[in-house]
């Protein structure tokens, strides 16, 4: 099967960790893609929004240290972007808890997911990573 959520090395930010953390992200959205395609959706998203409650928490905070490190003059709007991640991911926790459909509940949090991840990090962060490259040269 083809993998549609797959990091390249075009959307390194210049910081491993950073790239790791992504690659972990994009990787656990693909995985609950292909559980969809399989049939097992009701199975898996119980623990993939349980994933990506902690690990996006984890992912912006250290990421938002590092531009914050950096000088980063568009931090505070960054931050809101991720605020607005974490501010619809609420209602998918809210769905969930609620007995939401697993399968119609999937299919919405890969929706999102796919799409806010593979935008964020390859508009936003990248907006960053090109701002710290450029100030840390020379
Ligand atoms: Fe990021
Ligand atoms: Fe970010």
């Amino acid at each position: 099967m083809d993998i549609k959520f797959e990091w390249t090395p075009d959307l390194s930010v210049g910081e491993n960790h950073i790239d790791e953390q992504h690659q972990k992200l994009l990787a656990r959205v693909n995985e609950l893609l292909e559980a969809i395609l399989q049939g097992e959706a009701q199975e898996v998203i119980a623990d993939t929004i349980q994933f990506f409650d902690r690990y996006a928490q984890e992912h912006f905070q250290y990421e938002e240290e590092y531009m914050r490190e950096n000088g980063y003059p568009g931090l505070a709007e960054h931050q809101l972007q991720h605020q607005g991640f974490e501010k619809q991911y609420k209602e998918f926790k809210r769905n969930l808890a609620s007995g939401m459909d697993k399968e119609q509940l999937a299919l919405q949090v890969e929706n999102y997911l796919g799409k806010w991840w593979l935008q964020h990090i390859g508009e936003d962060d990248k907006q960053y990573s090109l701002y710290i490259a450029q100030h840390n040269e020379g």
